[in-house]
């Protein structure tokens, strides 16, 4: 199979030419053709198969011929900031060729450009939700021109967090117009949605949805919850592996990357309460190498493609099933290998039946390694540093009152697993 032979004209051929990609995957050998003809697509297919260049190379080639429009003729919308970053790289990078512009509508960065790439009639906008919205109220947003809805990460965007935002912006994106669906998980919202909004669409499935990366090598350790930092340590110790770790809250993850930190790691954190400024420095310094280590929210679980990553550490299991496919997704991508390692503590341990359920396979499990040099005295540390120890009477040794040791051996030490919904 060749790009050449899926009705790609010249220009995108030289674009994919000039980006190194020699052959199409599965997914956009069997999305680009129909998607190329007009018709609405659902594609599911595994993390890192190369859905983003499906969705595209079919858009840019609309974009390229055809009348000019007042207003995008092409929207893509994604689940957070750093996605859409990501995707409108990738337009750029192919839509050179053929003199399409694009422009990211994104929270956290000012409005003025936005409003500017609205008012100059850009045609290909990739934006987060909640942005565009606000795009709407102010007006400085019109979608009457849009042609191409695509939803990247498709499932996400039809759950409840973005229901109503979405609703709002497909009211004003008329029909006929064509929509792409794309997800490496297909479950929930998306079946009825398909029924009510696409239009005898073309279902292109490579992989069964929720089949995870297949060169990720997937281990469990069951451990108890005040094991898990001496755990991540000893973990790290193993080799030097570009890591991205995950945690079920924001607050935990600032406490993991503190304890990494105060452990020597070179460590950044990113979640939804953090700046632009600080989320655009952790991920940039995470991808040139400045930080082994980030520390994460579920905001870095989906679409989000760093070639580097060569362990994910689910430091707690995810609540929703499908988030675990998407999380380990991010190593063993394109062609590369990984190492996806999960923390399970006995609380969580229904929500791996549930991850074993989804991907339909059991993850191996690792034994601890309690009787490590490193975990051991990791786990001292952590012990300590919890205050189940105190080294003075009021105070443990790095100062902290028992006040503040209890709230961090209860932040780390008893959580609770709760559904999203
Ligand atoms: N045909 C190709 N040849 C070589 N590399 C490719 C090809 N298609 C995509 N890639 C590269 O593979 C990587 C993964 O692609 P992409 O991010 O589109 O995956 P995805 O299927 O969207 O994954 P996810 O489900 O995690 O979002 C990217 O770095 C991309 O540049
Ligand atoms: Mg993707």
């Amino acid at each position: 199979m060749t790009f050449s032979s899926l009705g790609l004209s010249e220009r995108s051929l030289k674009a994919l030419d000039h980006a190194g990609f020699e052959a199409p995957t599965p997914i956009q050998a069997r999305a680009i053709p129909p998607a190329m003809q007009g018709k609405d697509v659902i594609g599911c297919a595994a993390t890192g198969t190369g859905k983003t260049a499906a969705f595209l190379l079919p858009v840019l080639e609309r974009l390229a011929h055809g009348h000019k429009a007042h207003g995008p003729r092409a929207l893509v919308l994604a689940p957070t900031r750093e996605l859409a970053l990501q995707i409108g790289e990738e337009a750029q990078r192919f839509g050179r060729e053929h003199g399409v512009r694009c422009a990211v509508v994104i929270g956290g960065v000012g409005m003025h450009p936005q409003i500017e790439a609205f008012r100059a009639g850009v045609p290909l906008i990739i934006a987060t939700p909640g942005r565009l919205n606000d795009h709407l109220d102010s007006g400085s947003a019109r979608l009457d021109a849009v042609e191409v809805l695509v939803l990247d990460e498709a499932d996400r965007m039809l759950d409840m967090g973005f229901k109503p935002q979405l609703d709002r912006i497909l009211a004003k994106v008329k029909k006929p117009r064509q929509t792409l669906l794309f997800s490496a998980t297909m479950a929930g919202e998306v079946a009825a949605f398909a029924g009510r909004h696409l239009h005898d669409p073309v279902r292109v499935e490579v992989a069964r949805s929720g089949t995870t990366s297949e060169r990720a090598h997937q281990q469990v350790y069951l451990v108890g919850q005040e094991e898990k930092l001496a755990l991540l340590e000893t973990l790290l110790a193993e080799d030097e592996l570009t890591t991205l770790v995950f945690t079920r809250t924001k607050r935990r993850a600032d406490r993991v990357a503190k304890g990494l930190a105060r452990a020597g790691h070179k460590v950044a954190v990113i979640h939804a309460d953090r700046s632009q400024g600080q989320r655009r420095a952790a991920l940039e310094g995470f991808k040139d190498g400045t930080y082994r280590v980030l520390v994460a929210t579920d905001i870095a679980a989906r679409g989000i493609d760093v070639a580097e990553i060569g362990h994910v550490i689910n430091f707690d299991l995810p609540h929703v099933a499908e988030d675990y496919v998407h999380r380990i997704g991010r190593t063993a991508r394109a062609e590369a290998s990984g190492r996806a390692s999960s923390f399970a503590a006995p609380d969580e341990h229904g929500l791996l039946q549930g991850i074993e359920k989804l991907t339909r396979r059991s993850v191996e499990r690792a034994a601890v390694p309690r009787h490590s040099e490193k975990f051991k005295s990791a786990a001292a540390r952590g012990a300590m540093g919890q205050g189940q120890r105190p080294r003075q009477a009021g105070r443990d040794r790095n100062g902290r009152t028992a006040g503040a040791t209890q709230a961090r051996g209860k932040l780390l030490g008893s959580w609770k697993p709760r559904r999203r919904r």
